[in-house]
């Protein structure tokens, strides 16, 4: 108590020097105290169906509940939760049945990690997901763990925001979070590694991905689970600190984070054709010549969609210890 009374009497001068440094305490938050754990035990009670129109205008019906219960879109399997495609059904008129699931909760900030046993494999026309997004797109931001189209070997990494963040140190390109001026294209881009998406992921039994979100930097890591997954994970107690190289890695001035990314949803989904795999599709060797558009493919080759599935152990959401008690916290009082 007496401590943050002497803090608030400090010159002005003197406050910014102890803000800075609250600031770069908080830069590395290593302690994480569980919020929410989403698994085989209550998934869709926590997560919702979406079942609109697909926003990025894909082949696709994203199916409710109960439909995807009785057709086996959706569903407990393997101690883990199964979200599938519809392939079965040739020429699907209204789109390739498919799920799109959203958290009930939304995050700002915080620790979250994904044990995932297979993703959606290589296949045209598909498109698959595993992001968060707040209110307003694009103005509380979207972080874009696991995604790619088509045939690609490689997660693409992305952030969308309004326009004004681009930060300094990314593990990319530099680029403008807000591109090209309404958030659609965003920063980012492809990974290099083949064993955290597609097919070279389900080959080794896949692994975790953990969004690390803090003011100062937001960062994405994977463990493949052949080469190990970090022991303070897997004890429930994660630590940052040990892990190493994060895959991608968003920090540095040009972008402030909390103004730019706030109450997120976690989604999963398998979109097909649409705003990337359709558009994309006559740039694509090998998709291109299998049928003359995107919608026609995936229509009429339901069975090359079997692959096409998230199996998911678990989704672990953290918050930072003392984050609601904070240094930092004491200066907006
Ligand atoms: C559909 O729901 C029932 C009742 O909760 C459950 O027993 C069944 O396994 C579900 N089907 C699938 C495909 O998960
Ligand atoms: C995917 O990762 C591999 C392996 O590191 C790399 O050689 C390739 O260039 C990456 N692909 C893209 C599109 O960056």
């Amino acid at each position: 108590m007496s401590f943050r009374k002497s803090l608030v009497r400090l010159s002005g001068v003197l406050s910014v020097a102890v803000a800075v440094q609250a600031q770069k305490h908080y830069a590395t938050p290593n302690t994480y105290i569980i919020q929410d754990s989403y698994d085989a035990s209550n998934f869709f009670d926590e997560f919702e169906f979406f079942n609109g129109p697909d926003p990025t205008a894909g082949f696709v019906q994203y199916v409710d509940a109960v439909t995807a219960n009785s057709t086996g879109l959706a569903g407990y399997a393997n101690n883990g939760v199964y979200l599938g495609v519809d392939y079965q059904t040739t020429n699907p008129p209204a789109g390739r049945a498919s799920v799109r699931l959203t958290t009930k909760k939304s995050y700002t900030h915080g620790l979250i990690i994904a044990d995932i046993a297979h993703q959606p494999g290589p296949a045209c026309g598909s498109w698959p997901a595993f992001w968060t997004f707040g209110p307003s797109w694009p103005h509380s931001g979207e972080i874009d763990i696991i995604e790619g189209v088509n045939l690609q070997t490689n997660t693409s990494i992305t952030l969308h925001t309004a326009p004004g963040c681009s930060f300094s140190e990314d593990s990319f390109s530099h680029g403008d979070c807000g591109a090209p001026g309404d958030g659609t294209m965003g920063c980012g881009g492809p990974t290099h590694n083949t064993q955290n998406f597609g097919a070279g992921f389900n080959e080794i039994g896949g692994g975790v991905y953990a969004l690390q979100w803090t003011s100062d930097a937001i960062r994405i890591f994977f463990f493949p689970r052949s080469s190990g997954i970090p022991t303070d994970i897997e004890e429930g107690n994660p630590n940052p600190s040990n892990w190493g190289m994060p895959a991608a890695s968003f920090s540095g001035g040009g972008c402030n984070i909390d103004a730019n990314f706030m109450n997120h949803n976690i989604v999963f989904d398998t979109t097909f054709c649409g705003q990337w795999a359709g558009r994309v599709w006559g740039a694509d060797p090998v998709c291109s010549t299998k049928a003359p558009t995107c919608e026609e493919y995936v229509g009429s080759n339901p069975t090359d969609f079997q692959d096409s599935y998230w199996l998911i152990n678990y989704v672990k959401v953290f918050r930072e210890a003392g984050a609601k008690r904070g240094i930092a916290k004491r200066f907006d009082a």
